[in-house]
């Protein structure tokens, strides 16, 4: 073991090097996701390098409209969002890249309002970062404000955050990646960012409107098959790191509304009675036909329930922007403390 040892008054303390194995991670989170009922598998495990390509291609779908409606919003409205902090040093902190596509929109609206600005994109794909970071120089050929990339989960990053709190934070939460939290998840999110942040910090968040069902079902269910290949994707990645067996014929992919919950929730179903074993877990899983995994809430928001959000975690709002559909809200919120 890789330790220090320290024998002061004859009290042995070891400090050993200890790495987290990411597969040894995933089996467990395997092991308690199929083992519940109804089972689950954690919607994380979508973003492995392919899973964030898939995505890139869900952005671009037609029938994916929250893509569209936000990158609409912020044409219209970057500058106003830069005018809150006019004249100030910020730090913007993206939680979740994209492609860049929104956030240079939102990067543009400070440096035409001539903020000087430091942009720290955060995600757990390094490619994520990465292909961000190779989109804003294309963007911009030498970058016009200071860049500091991280690799990490979210509460790491705000951790970070809360270390290096000199200048005004904006912390950019886009593409509605807050409606894959149920809400106390929500609610722990926007409390820990809150207490991560100083106060007249500034938040802008994207949320999903509930709309026509039609609209719903096809952002979640496209023709193209790219959403299911999504889904599909964990099972594959189950089958390489950890030796699975899963095979894809045997399961179908629904998005599906929950009109109660007010969630669209994607599902991979077992088309008949069969067991997968996967070697790492050292178990293997068994299967009734139509039989439901549960892959991934996607919340979606009336607007009452983002003030009552906003209101039960510290933030005021200062402004809902929203497209010319109606279907989608950037909401930008001050700490107050
Ligand atoms: C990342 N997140 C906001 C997307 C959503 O709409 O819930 C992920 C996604 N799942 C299926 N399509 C897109």
């Amino acid at each position: 073991m890789n330790a220090k040892t320290n024998n002061s008054e004859s009290i042995e303390v070891l400090t050993p090097d200890i790495k987290n194995d990411p597969a040894h991670e995933l089996a467990l989170s395997v092991l308690e996701g199929l083992s519940k009922k109804p089972k689950n598998l954690p919607s994380r495990l979508f973003y492995d390098d392919k899973g964030s390509e898939l995505f890139k291609k869900i952005m671009e779908l037609e029938e994916y409209y929250p893509t569209r409606c936000e990158a609409e919003i912020l044409d219209q409205y970057s500058g106003k969002i830069a005018g809150y902090l006019t004249g100030e040093d910020v730090n913007i902190v993206e939680l979740g890249c994209g492609d860049g596509t929104k956030t240079i929109k939102i990067l543009n609206g400070f440096l035409k309002n001539q903020n000087k600005i430091t942009f720290v994109p955060l995600d757990i794909s390094r490619a994520a970062v990465d292909f961000l970071l190779g989109n804003l120089k294309k963007e911009y050929g030498k970058i016009p404000f200071s860049v500091q990339g991280l690799v990490a989960e979210y509460f790491q990053g705000l951790t970070w955050l809360t270390d290096n709190a000199s200048q005004r934070n904006l912390v950019i939460f886009l593409g509605s990646n807050i409606g894959n939290f149920n809400r106390p998840t929500a609610l722990r999110f926007l409390r820990h960012l809150w207490h991560s942040l100083n106060p007249n910090d500034l938040v802008l968040i994207g949320f999903d409107l509930k709309k026509d069902l039609d609209i719903l079902y096809d952002a979640y269910n496209d023709k193209d098959g790219v959403t299911k290949e999504f889904n599909f994707n964990v099972l594959d990645r189950i089958n390489q790191l950890l030796g699975g067996e899963f095979k894809r014929e045997n399961f179908q992919h629904q998005g599906l509304y929950n009109i109660q919950t007010g969630a669209m929730e994607s599902y991979l179903i077992s088309q008949k009675d069969h067991t997968v074993n996967i070697e790492e877990v050292g178990k293997s899983f068994h299967f009734e036909a139509w039989e439901p995994i549960h892959m991934e809430y996607s919340y979606k928001y009336l607007k009452s329930d983002i003030e009552n959000l906003a209101g039960d975690t510290g933030f005021e709002i200062l402004e809902n922007f929203t497209d010319k559909n109606g279907y989608f809200i950037d909401s930008l919120w001050k700490v107050i403390k």
